[in-house]
């Protein structure tokens, strides 16, 4: 049997990695958490009687939970999702980001050193690690530019982990996965934003209720999207290769929030228009000329990461991986899921 300790297990990426590998009979899973008043653990709710998989309490911010985990369960793996994932707070709590992003992950690398060191070490990189970007499509060669404190800490997280690789011979990689959603994404990321509100506003419709327009922040920002479940593979395929090796994942391709804005509406046939500049700006619905989006300057952020576009050709071709999802499907498959539309991949 293989033992695999997933941080962040409440959230996004650490239910669907729980989900992928209980899928195999030979894996047994646990789910760290770290310990909340009231718990949220709806991503992990359908995981409650898995003969294989247990919850553990780690808070990245608590080295002698950390060391206790690595202590007790000497698992296979460990593969570190948790993090605070939401770069506009990462100006509002900079010490926060840099104490679990960066500090957690040394404390990890630390106890694995120390305590398990056979311990496959996977830590979650992101495409913010680039943001001021100079080159697109970006690859795992682009200089290290962040404009957040959530990007500088993984940066120095990254640089951690390949230290830690180097000077240890400890198996710890460092995925720079650009950005991923779906239908257990956060509500604050822009997407499911979207998606939620797209939901409201058409149930509102539907019922000819007054409802307000969803707010919104940078409309131009242009991300790499892909599909969460996609990645979660890319992830365990870098996990298992006969050496460890850093790779991007990603879609491939670039779309704006206005995009995302424009698809989701349009997928519950409301046809809208834009008008006006700036501040000013707004998403009309063409037929009432209802207000469906509005511009609120509290969403922007104090430097903004405007262009993302990833380049994972070395994934797709030394990995074996590719992203099943396509930009189109995604915006679908999430505005059916906040609708209890069904939906067929
Ligand atoms: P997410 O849904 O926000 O999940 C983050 C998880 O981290 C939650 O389970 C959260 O627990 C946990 N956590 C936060 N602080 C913690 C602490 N001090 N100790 C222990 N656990 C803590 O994020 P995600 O989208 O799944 O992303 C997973 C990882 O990939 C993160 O490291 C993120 O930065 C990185 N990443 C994400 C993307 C993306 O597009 N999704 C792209 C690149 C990199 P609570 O439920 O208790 O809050
Ligand atoms: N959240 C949010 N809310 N973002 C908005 C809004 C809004 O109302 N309006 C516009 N945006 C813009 C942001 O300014 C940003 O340019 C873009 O939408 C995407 O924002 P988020 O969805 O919050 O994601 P992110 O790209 O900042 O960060 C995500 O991806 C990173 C990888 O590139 C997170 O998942 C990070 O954890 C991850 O590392």
């Amino acid at each position: 049997m293989k033992t695999i300790i997933i941080t962040g297990i409440t959230g996004q990426d650490g239910s669907h990695m729980a989900d992928f590998l209980l899928k195999d009979p030979n894996n047994f899973v646990y789910g760290a958490h770290r310990h909340l008043s009231v718990e949220n653990h709806d991503n992990i709710k359908h995981l409650k009687d898995h003969p294989r998989f247990q919850k553990i309490e780690l808070d990245l911010t608590d080295v002698e939970s950390i060391n206790n985990a690595l202590k007790q369960y000497r698992p296979n793996y460990f593969i570190n999702f948790a993090a605070n994932s939401f770069v506009g707070n990462s100006w509002k709590m900079p010490i926060n980001h840099m104490q679990t992003n960066c500090m957690g992950v040394l404390s990890c690398l630390e106890a694995i050193k120390n305590f398990s060191s056979h311990t496959r070490f996977y830590n979650a990189g992101s495409s913010e690690q680039f943001g001021d970007v100079i080159y697109s499509p970006q690859d795992i060669n682009h200089p290290f530019r962040p404009r957040s404190p959530y990007g500088a800490a993984k940066c120095a997280a990254h640089h951690l982990v390949k230290v830690y690789r180097d000077s240890y011979n400890i198996y710890a990689v460092q995925g720079v996965l650009f950005n991923h959603e779906g239908v257990r994404r956060g509500e604050d990321f822009v997407t499911r934003k979207i998606t939620k509100n797209v939901a409201r506003i058409y149930n509102a419709f539907i019922l000819r209720e007054p409802f307000l327009p969803m707010e919104l922040g940078n409309l131009d920002a242009k991300r790499d999207w892909s599909d969460a479940e996609d990645f979660v593979r890319g992830v365990w395929l870098m996990l298992n290769q006969d050496s460890p090796k850093d790779y991007v994942l990603s879609a491939n391709e670039t779309h704006s929030v206005r995009e995302f804005v424009e698809l989701s509406f349009k997928e519950v046939q409301i046809d809208g228009e834009w008008s006006g500049d700036g501040i000013k700006e707004m998403f009309i619905d063409k037929r009432t000329k209802q207000k469906l989006v509005i511009i609120n300057p509290t969403f922007y952020r104090p430097a903004e990461v405007d262009l993302l576009w990833g380049d994972s050709t070395p994934a797709r071709e030394e990995l074996g991986w590719s992203p099943k999802t396509s930009f189109p499907k995604l915006v679908e498959k999430m505005v059916a899921s906040d609708l209890g539309w069904p939906y067929n991949s």
